[in-house]
């Protein structure tokens, strides 16, 4: 019997910049850890800004200079989505209450990316949009960090 894949959607506010990062980010790392085959990871915005745009190209960049390639179109997040994912990983506080909004109980793990860095010293992930590329690739940097230790939390807590 095939184990049913584990769900992780990742949840910024646009789903333009920091959650297609780290929908493609985290899928990097599993691939990388041979488990393609055991997830399932898409990305969402709270807001319905940029439905169906492709991530910010500053963002594609500065993954693509680092091997990362970033295909997803930006959707908004619906309330199906809280049971339909395992785990809801939002990028900042904001997006969590816009998140608990929707809905007062969800089946999904919903936590903030950096809970999983143990070296984060703030809860956010910064919200790159309105400044220069220079805060791309520290977003870059934060957001990395953040998947690594969430694979590592799966991995424990789904015994693989
Ligand atoms: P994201 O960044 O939430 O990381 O995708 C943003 C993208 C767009 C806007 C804000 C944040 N916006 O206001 O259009």
């Amino acid at each position: 019997m095939t184990e049913p894949r584990i769900r992780v959607l990742f949840v910024c506010l646009g789903n333009i910049c920091r959650s297609p990062l780290a929908e493609g980010v985290f899928r990097h790392l599993v691939s990388r850890a041979g488990l393609a085959d055991r997830f399932e990871i898409d990305s969402a915005g709270t807001s319905g800004y940029h439905i169906g745009d492709p991530p910010d190209p500053r963002t594609t960049r500065v993954a693509a200079a680092r091997g990362v390639p970033l295909t997803s179109r930006a959707r908004q997040i619906g309330r199906a989505d809280l049971d339909g994912f395992d785990y809801v990983i939002v990028m900042d506080a904001e997006n969590l209450s816009a998140v608990r909004r929707l809905a007062t109980r969800s089946a999904a793990e919903v936590r903030m990316l950096r809970e999983f860095d143990p070296e984060a010293e703030d809860p956010d992930v910064p919200d790159p949009y309105f400044g220069g590329e220079r805060g791309f690739e520290t977003v870059h940097d934060i957001v990395e960090a953040g998947c690594v230790g969430l694979l590592q939390h799966i991995r424990h807590e789904r015994g693989i």
